[in-house]
Formats: structure tokens, sequence, C-alpha cells
């Protein structure tokens, strides 16, 4: 059944009776595992207080575009940034008008621009306004921009009146907003990704390691639970909590986590070698702390196992990815490491880029497989991980 867990939907609600459906459909969200915050235009705070669904969505309800503190705390930017949808219900006749042509006169309006998430309205209104040609052609041209469109219901109206106009019912639209949102493209697999970097230990207190902040992999763990997926991660040491639903196995060095990898395989369908493993670990371990008695030193390290490598060679093999992080002829080197560590994909990353790479919010990749490639533009890592787990599920689906 279509879900919502780890999805951030943004609620509008504008000013009509049906403002008071709000209230269940914040809910109703909330069971298909959404994270709510509700935004409000001046109109809908006649019908239903602002009060009532922060109570009920846990999140403070924004309903002004020029407010200083609403500005500092969570403002319309990062308000649009944080939904990965953004659900106008009840979306009036009046903001529908003004959606069509772009208005950016109020906070919920000024949002809906602002999103780069799917926009979807829950048309609210009078039978005779609802068939009024200007309604119609104004949800004609949101249409054609890819808005999303449910109800309105036909039946008895709250002004007397019957015929299509209704606000459709909470439930309706909750579910209309989880089927927005593929998932169960993995049901049922079985899926193990690493994340994050490794330790590799010098001494009792000190250790070699790298910037890796784990952020992809954990995304992916996210992603692949959203898809159904029966996932594990296997993290080195971050600062993320793992999320929710999946088996969270925590390690340290590169030879804990090749271990844990290896017993894994014989229930595993799809790996994910997202990690930042340590290429060398130091060939001693001390039991004491080093003492600095020389003005040099010199360490000896050894080549760690390489991890993916190995579970593409087991016999239990699972359709395995790799990520590979290069700075020049990104494509061509990570095309050559998929085939030298035989990948069946491979998640090149551009590390030369700024804007992306270990401890940014965002990324942008070139996913490869044997016969084909596929571009994923700058978004957030959520996003791409997203649209990784698609391309997985597709490619898996073929080998099928
Ligand atoms: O060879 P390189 O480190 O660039 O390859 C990166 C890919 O190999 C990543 O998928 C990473 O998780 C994996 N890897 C590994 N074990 C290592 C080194 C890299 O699994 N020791």
């Amino acid at each position: 059944m279509a879900h919502l867990f780890n999805r951030n939907v943004l609620l509008g609600v504008s000013g009509g009776i049906a403002a008071y459906k709000s209230a269940e459909l914040v809910r109703q969200l909330q069971e298909l595992g959404a994270t709510v915050r509700v935004i409000m235009t001046r109109g809908a705070q006649e019908f239903i207080t602002p009060l009532t669904l922060q109570a009920l969505s846990g999140n403070p309800v924004h309903t002004e575009l020029l407010d200083e503190q609403a500005e500092m705390g969570m403002g319309h930017i990062e308000l649009a940034r944080w939904a990965d949808l953004l659900l106008i219900a009840p979306a009036t006749a009046d903001l529908i008008a003004r959606l069509s042509i772009g208005r950016a006169d109020d906070l919920v309006s000024t949002v809906a621009l602002a999103t780069a998430a799917p926009l979807m309205l829950a048309p609210a209104m009078n039978q005779q306004m609802w068939k009024d040609p200007a309604t119609t052609a104004n949800i004609d041209t949101l249409s054609l921009r890819g808005v999303h469109i449910i109800g309105p219901a036909a039946g008895q109206q709250a002004c007397g009146d019957v015929g299509f106009g209704r606000m459709e019912e909470p439930s309706i639209i909750a579910g209309a907003a989880a089927n927005l949102f593929e998932s169960n493209h993995l049901a049922g697999k079985r899926v193990v990704i690493t994340a994050g970097p490794t330790r590799e230990a010098l001494d009792p207190v000190r250790y070699i390691s790298n910037n890796s902040s784990g952020k992809m992999g954990y995304a992916l763990a996210a992603a692949a639970v959203d898809a159904g997926a029966i996932t594990t991660l296997v993290s080195g040491p971050v600062d993320l909590a793992p999320p929710d639903r999946i088996r969270f196995l925590s390690v340290q060095s590169a030879e804990q986590m090749l271990q844990h990898c290896i017993e894994l395989l014989s229930e595993c369908d799809i790996f994910i070698g997202c990690a930042a493993v340590a290429d060398y670990r130091p060939a001693n371990v001390e039991h004491q702390k080093i003492k600095k008695t020389e003005n040099e030193m010199t360490l000896q390290l050894v080549r760690n196992p390489d991890i993916v490598s190995a579970v593409a060679a087991n016999q239990h093999r699972p359709y395995t990815v790799g990520f590979a992080a290069e700075t020049n002829n990104v494509v061509a080197y990570a095309r050559e490491k998929m085939q030298r560590k035989d990948l069946d994909m491979m998640v090149a990353n551009d590390v030369s880029n700024q804007a992306i790479g270990f401890n940014s919010e965002n990324n942008a990749a070139t996913v490869l497989w044997h016969d084909g490639e596929q571009i994923l533009e700058l978004a957030s890592k959520a996003s791409i991980a997203r649209q990784i787990v698609h391309l997985i599920a597709h490619q898996t689906r073929k080998n099928d």
C-alpha cells in the first residue's frame, strides 16, 4: 500500500468552509507516515484556528509572508525547500485563480511558486463557482503545468446547493498524495547499504579516517525503505540518526565492515557500497597510547580489503552498486572502475564541484550500468537517493 513515510507534506489551507476538514486531513497524512507542516491563508483562519492545526501537526503553523519571527525560524524559502509535496486543501476558487497566473501575494501562493516539490490541489467551492468557465480555464492551466487536482466531489454543499464542489474526503486526498510517490518498487527485496567513513585505529585514542558525513548512504537507506525494501545499513561512525524501519549495524574499521557485509550476503539481493572506506590502515595497532618521543615518526600502512569488490566476487553475489568520486574524466574513470570491480552499477560523482560532495546537503551524479547511463541533476541527497533506488529497481527488474 502507498505510504508517506519519510515524506514532508506541507499542507496549505485556504479560506473555505471545508477548511474544518483540514484537521482530519493532517491526521490522515500522519497515519500514512508523513511529517506535516501547515501554512494558512488569512481567509482560512476565519474557519479554523492555527492553534488547532499546530496541535495536530505538532509543528508551528505559518500564516504570514512578511513575518519577522517566522522568517527567522523557517521562512517561506525554507518551507518551500523542506516540502516533498505541497498539498493545498481546500483550494478555493480565488487561490486557484491566483496560482494559475503565478501570483505571490500571500504565504501560500508564494510557497507554491518557490517550491520545486509537486503541487496537489483539492478544490472546494460552490458548485456554480466550480462550473464557471473562469475556474475551468484556471484548472486547465494548472493541470497542463503538472499540478495534480484531486476532486472536487459531488453532493450536498454547505450552502444548500447540490453538485460538484465539495472538497474530496481527507482519506481520499491523503491516499492520492501517497500514490504520487512511487513506492514499493523494491517490495520484498533485501538491500544492504554501507555508509560513512571507516576509522582505522593507530592506538587506543587515535585513528585514520576521512570526512565522509554518511548523508548519501543514509538517504539511500531511507529511499530503499520507502521503496519497500528490507534494508540493512552498515555504517561507520557518523553524526546521523539511523532512518526508521531499518536494521542498523554500527562498525568502526573496514575489516569490521567487510565481515558484516559478507555475513549478510546469504540474505541480500542488492548491495550498495556507499561508504568511504579507508584505503589503508596502520600495519600495527598499538595497545598503549603512542608517546611523542621522536621529532619524526613513520607510519606503516597496509591496504584495506575492497569491500564492494569482495561482495561482487562472492558466491552469493547480489546486484552490486558502487560509488566513484572523481575529479576529472569522471564518467570514463567510473566506468573503468565499474568494470575492474565487476559491479553492476556505478554512481559517479564529480567531487571537483564545490556544490556537492562529502558534507553537502546536495548531490549530482551520473549513474552507469553496462549498457546505459543517466545524469542526475543537482538535487537534495534525498532526491538523488530516490532516483538511484528507482534506477536500481528498474535494472534489477530487467535481470529478474
Ligand atoms: O576505488 P574507490 O575507493 O574509488 O571505489 C569506490 C567504491 O568502492 C565505493 O563504492 C566504495 O564504497 C567502495 N570501496 C570499498 N572498499 C574499499 C574501497 C572502496 O568497498 N576498501
